[in-house]
């Protein structure tokens, strides 16, 4: 594996205290729908986990949590629609208000795989929060709930998210150079 150049040189898309303010109304509003209720929130490893780290912080409800981990076949820098399932949820989701909790929206092929999967458990809701949402490179109509930051076709790193499993420690979310 490559290094491609030093982090330090990408384009800063978003400052972690942008991240941080959006991340905290996210927060609020989900409070707010889910009064009353103890969401299960569904992190799908591995690149949400740091921002459920910090959007459960901020949640001013209890909420428990599980943690799917799967593996989104690429060509290039783009999902193929095939996801293998590399670690199973822990409890069951039936009657559960089930946030699922993904780091990015892109063309939508890995959502609606798990999509299928989570609704054939019978959740009571289903719901799905996604830091971030390339909205324009969607080839399968699915939505999130709610959205952090929607951004451009550029491929970002940090924050979680990865490059080959690189850059997920940056603070920030950054622009990986010369890719699509
Ligand atoms: P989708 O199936 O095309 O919606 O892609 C979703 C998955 O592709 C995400 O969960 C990420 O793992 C990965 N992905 C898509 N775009 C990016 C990006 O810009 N940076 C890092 N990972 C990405
Ligand atoms: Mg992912």
């Amino acid at each position: 594996m490559g290094n491609v150049s030093p982090a330090s040189n990408f384009e800063v898309l978003l400052s972690s205290s942008q991240i941080a303010a959006r991340i905290s109304e996210l927060a609020d509003q989900i409070s707010s729908d889910y009064g009353g209720t103890t969401p299960h929130l569904v992190g799908v490893l591995k690149g949400a986990w740091i921002f459920m780290a910090d959007l459960i912080r901020h949640l001013s409800l209890e909420a428990t949590v599980d943690f799917l981990g799967i593996q989104s076949y690429l060509s290039g820098t783009t999902s193929s629609g095939e996801v293998k399932i590399t670690k199973d949820l822990d409890a069951s989701i039936a009657g559960r208000d089930v946030l699922v909790v993904e780091d990015i929206l892109d063309t939508g092929h890995t959502y609606h795989y798990l999509r299928g999967v989570f609704s054939a458990h019978q959740p009571k809701s289903l719901k799905l929060v996604t830091l971030l949402d390339k909205a324009s490179r969607r080839t399968i109509p699915v939505q999130a709930d709610y959205v952090g930051f929607r951004i451009p076709d550029v491929f970002v790193v940090g924050y979680g998210l990865d490059y080959n499993q690189q850059f997920r420690r940056l603070p920030e979310v950054r622009i990986l150079p010369d890719i699509g």
